[in-house]
């Protein structure tokens, strides 16, 4: 096994299946479970809530799979924060009727866009948010195209926010025994492998475009990595 003092990116193997494999939904029984295990909703609820200065009126997910996850950090902020239209991009199809109407009735509206996120940003113009987010997504891409990405979202939207994988021995080990909690072999392959693609230290800091903006990133819990990046309030 190699260490875990660089970033390794390496093939998921969910991000091969089809939609509809049996294999592909039950690993994303699993990521319900992760997210949970990771305590992944309450450190993004609280991630937006230290970082998004005023209520936002709209917000953007990427990589936001079937919007599960962000259903919970919606009803841990909809108290708070009325009213939000949610755009949920995701390469996969995966946002039910069912789930747009289970925000619906916290009284957010949520769209699902289905896109690459490279070719969404190609087609989708000058849109604005308030604020994105992404949950276990930025781990997916090399630096190279992380810093592309992130170079992207910086004009779209103030606040960009982030909780990912962290990079550590523990985080490793940990993932290695989701076996003992029933998770299938996508989950028990792909969560040690998105350890080795996690971060730590400062590394999303660097791959931001500019050192100008107000950039905050540590450790959460014991698993995650969080980051947020601030424009500065005249740009
Ligand atoms: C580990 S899942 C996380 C899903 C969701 N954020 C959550 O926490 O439940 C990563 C998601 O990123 C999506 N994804 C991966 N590469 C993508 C890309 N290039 N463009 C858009 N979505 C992508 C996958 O389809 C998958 O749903």
């Amino acid at each position: 096994m190699p260490g875990l003092a660089d970033r390794l990116v390496q093939p998921e193997i969910l991000d091969g299946l089809a939609e509809k494999d049996p294999r592909a939904i039950a690993a994303r029984r699993d990521l319900v479970l992760v997210n949970r295990l990771m305590f992944q909703q309450a450190i993004m609820a609280r991630l937006l809530g230290d970082h998004v200065a005023s209520p936002p009126r709209r917000i953007l997910e990427i990589g936001a799979g079937d919007g599960s996850f962000m259903l919970g950090v919606a009803r841990r902020l909809a108290p708070r924060w009325p009213g939000v239209e949610l755009t949920l991009l995701d390469r996969a199809d995966l946002v039910t009727p069912e789930r747009r109407a289970a925000f619906v009735e916290l009284g957010w509206r949520a769209k699902a866009v289905t896109a690459d996120i490279f070719d969404w940003f190609r087609a989708a113009g000058d849109v604005r948010f308030d604020a994105v987010t992404a949950n276990l997504f930025l781990h997916h891409f090399a630096d190279a195209d992380l810093a592309r990405l992130l170079s992207k979202l910086r004009p779209i939207a103030p606040v960009f926010v982030a909780a990912e994988p962290r990079r550590t021995g523990f985080a490793h080990s940990a993932s290695r025994l989701l076996w003992a909690v029933g998770a299938g072999e996508v989950a028990r392959h792909d969560a040690p492998a998105s350890v080795r693609a996690g971060f730590r230290g400062s590394e999303l800091s660097a791959l931001w475009p500019t050192k100008s903006d107000r950039l905050h990133e540590r450790g959460a819990g014991l698993f995650t990595h969080v980051f947020a990046a601030s424009r500065a309030e005249d740009e």
